[in-house]
């Protein structure tokens, strides 16, 4: 049932108008042929990862509890990540504005579209996926915390997170930064880098 909601939260997401940029050269409308068919991919894309990643979850807190699902994130995330980028030929990845894995960090241009999506939410409105042209072309869809399941790894310390998870947590991962959400936050942005762009 949890899965299935997860899967649908993820997958959800209606197909609304979208922002098309070009930071370096001022927007040319039109100027991404096929932009609606890209995001289109984009969300799919995401939502196939994030469905995968969230199944994998489940089924290792299922089995024993999220002590276990912790280190198996750990090992699994990028491998399952990658699986996805591969077979859809795409170069796919997790950032954070606050990361747990360092090499997830945002840099400074996904660092200001994670504030945007941010504002968007915080001024009532739902974040939109946002396809970027530059060499390549590049999809970014927000990661919003919409199941409690998560606060369970990245919550409150002390209280959504068990003492014990913590120090876990704080093993695995030296430099967390990635507690203290909550529901409806922005956790992060999903980036798609298409591939044979010219
Ligand atoms: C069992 C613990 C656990 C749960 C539950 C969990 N996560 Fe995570 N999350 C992790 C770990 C561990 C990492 C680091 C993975 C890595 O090393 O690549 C991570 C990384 C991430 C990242 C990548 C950016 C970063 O900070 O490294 C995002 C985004 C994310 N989680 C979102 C979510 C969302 C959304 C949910 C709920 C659907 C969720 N997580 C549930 C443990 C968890």
């Amino acid at each position: 049932m949890l899965l299935v909601a997860l899967v649908l939260a993820a997958g959800g997401c209606s197909p609304e108008p979208h922002a098309v940029q070009s930071p370096a050269k001022p927007a040319e409308p039109g100027s991404i042929p096929d932009a609606e068919a890209l995001i289109a991919r984009g969300r799919a894309i995401s939502s196939q990862a994030f469905g995968l990643l969230s199944s994998n979850l489940l089924t290792a807190i299922q089995q024993s509890g999220v002590s276990n699902a912790l280190p198996f994130c750990s090992a699994l995330a990028m491998p399952l990540t990658s699986l996805v980028a591969n077979t859809n030929e795409v170069t796919l990845r997790r950032v954070s504005h606050r990361s747990r894995n360092p090499v997830n960090q945002a840099n400074p241009r996904e660092l200001e579209l994670i504030e945007r999506f941010r504002s968007d939410l915080a001024a009532g409105e739902k974040p939109r996926p946002v396809l970027v042209t530059n060499e390549t072309v590049t999809f970014y869809a927000p990661i919003v915390i919409t199941n409690q399941l998560c606060l369970q790894c990245h919550g409150q310390p002390g209280s959504e997170i068990t003492p014990e998870n913590l120090d876990l947590i704080r093993r695995l991962y030296p430099a967390d930064q990635a507690t203290g959400f909550g529901l409806g936050d922005v956790r992060g942005l999903w980036r798609i880098d298409f591939r044979g762009w010219d």
